[in-house]
Order: structure tokens, then sequence, then C-alpha cells
């Protein structure tokens, strides 16, 4: 049975869409049950409506308290029946009550090498430390910002000539392959935490090899329809 879903955003929604994308083309056995974002004008919002999505807008200027803010997030994917949660550029930090709620079933992804440039700015600060490789990682959720258990790396160049812009891009453009792969692996209950290690079962053939040439570098390999 498809996983249901609920997927959290505060802008854009491209990843959102790259896993609507990849749930349609039959790649990742889940289904969005929800979408809900914290900001009325989220374009992520038009993106669910577009699939018939419910999708929901719950701004935390509303709430005295983050945790009165997780409790109403809470109802709402609940109530959805979502068994797991999709942060897709999802601009708040989720409270105990809300992590305790769904252990090892809430996944992010953030546009750097974590532990590097963990926090909002990730890709701009990577950028303007002037680092030579950068990328993204997804990780499953806990109580600390950017640092649970990390799923899947990918792996991209950076420039000196490269402004923010560029490298967020570049990086986004590897979001949305290994972020579909990530939940695709969730909803396939092949993702065992042991600590901060994510085990995947069946493992992969071998780690990554980056073939001459390639401008990237995704570990566990992607697999057939990513
Ligand atoms: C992505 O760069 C993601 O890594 C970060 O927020 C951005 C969201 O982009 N967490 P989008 O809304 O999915 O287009």
């Amino acid at each position: 049975m498809p996983l249901p879903l609920a997927v959290l955003v505060s802008g854009s929604g491209s990843n959102l869409q790259s896993i609507l994308d990849r749930i349609q083309s039959g790649a990742v056995d889940a289904r969005v049950v929800l979408v809900v974002s914290n900001c009325p004008g989220a374009y992520g919002l038009t993106r669910a409506a577009e699939r018939g999505i419910p999708a929901r807008v719950i701004p935390h200027a509303l709430f005295s308290s983050r945790d009165e803010y997780d409790q109403a997030l809470l109802d709402a994917v609940t109530a959805a029946g979502a068994r797991a949660v999709i942060l897709a550029g999802f601009m708040r930090i989720l409270g105990p009550r809300f992590v305790r709620s769904f252990p090892q079933r809430i996944l992010n992804i953030h546009p750097a090498l974590l532990p590097s440039f963990a926090g909002t700015h990730g890709a701009g600060e990577a950028a303007a430390y002037g680092v030579k490789i950068s990328g993204c990682t997804v990780h499953f959720v806990d109580e600390e910002m950017d640092h649970g258990a990390v799923v899947i790396q990918a792996a991209v160049p950076a420039g000196a000539e490269d402004s923010a812009e560029d490298l967020a891009a570049r990086i986004l453009a590897l979001e949305h392959r290994i972020y579909p792969q990530a939940v695709a692996w969730l909803a396939a209950g092949r993702l065992r935490v042991a600590g901060r290690k994510v085990h995947l079962a069946p493992a992969s053939a071998a780690l990554a090899e980056v073939p001459p040439g390639a401008s990237y570098l995704v570990n566990p390999p992607l697999e057939q329809g990513f």
C-alpha cells in the first residue's frame, strides 16, 4: 500500500514537485495526502492544488508558542492519515512534540553537505566560504536543527566564480533527484536507523563511483527511476 505522506512547505515547493512527479512515474510508492504551508503565498500550495491534493495554510504567526503551533500541525497531519512527514523547504523548526510523534518518519533536505553549513542559508554560506565541493543532504529529523541521521548525500563542484545563486541552482537540481530516492526508500521500508547510521536494505551493490568527467557524486547511488 502506498505510504501516505504529509509534505510541509514554505516556498516554491520544487522538491514537492519532484516527489509528486516520481510518485506519478511509479518510482515512489507513496501518496501525498496533505500539503501544509506556514506561508499563505507559498507556490507549493498551487502545485498541490494543480494535482488535486488537499492543502492547508497554518500560519505560525497565529500561535503564541512553538508548542501550540506544533500541536496544530500534528492535528492536521494525523487527521489527514499521514504516516510520514516530508519537509520540503519548510522554514520552521519542529519541536519535540511533533518530532516524537513520528519517530524516524520525518525527512528533511538541506542544501549543503551536513554537518557543514547547517542553518537557513547553507548554500549561500558555502559559496561565501569558498568551498570547492558542496551539495545536499537528506536526513531524518530529530530534535536538533539539521542534525538527524543522514540518508543520502550528493556532492557538486563549487567554484570561486559561483554566486550563491549559481551554487544553489546546481545543488537544487540534485535535490530533485536524491529527495524522491530517499522517500522511495522510506516508503519501501528499506531504511533502518542505528544511532547516526542509516542502513539501506538491501544494501547498494557498491559505494558510488565517479565516472570520468562526471560533475556530481551521489551516495548511496541512485537507483533506476531517479
Ligand atoms: C531547498 O534548497 C531545500 O534544500 C531547502 O529549501 C529549499 C526549498 O526549495 N530546505 P523548494 O521550495 O523545494 O523549491
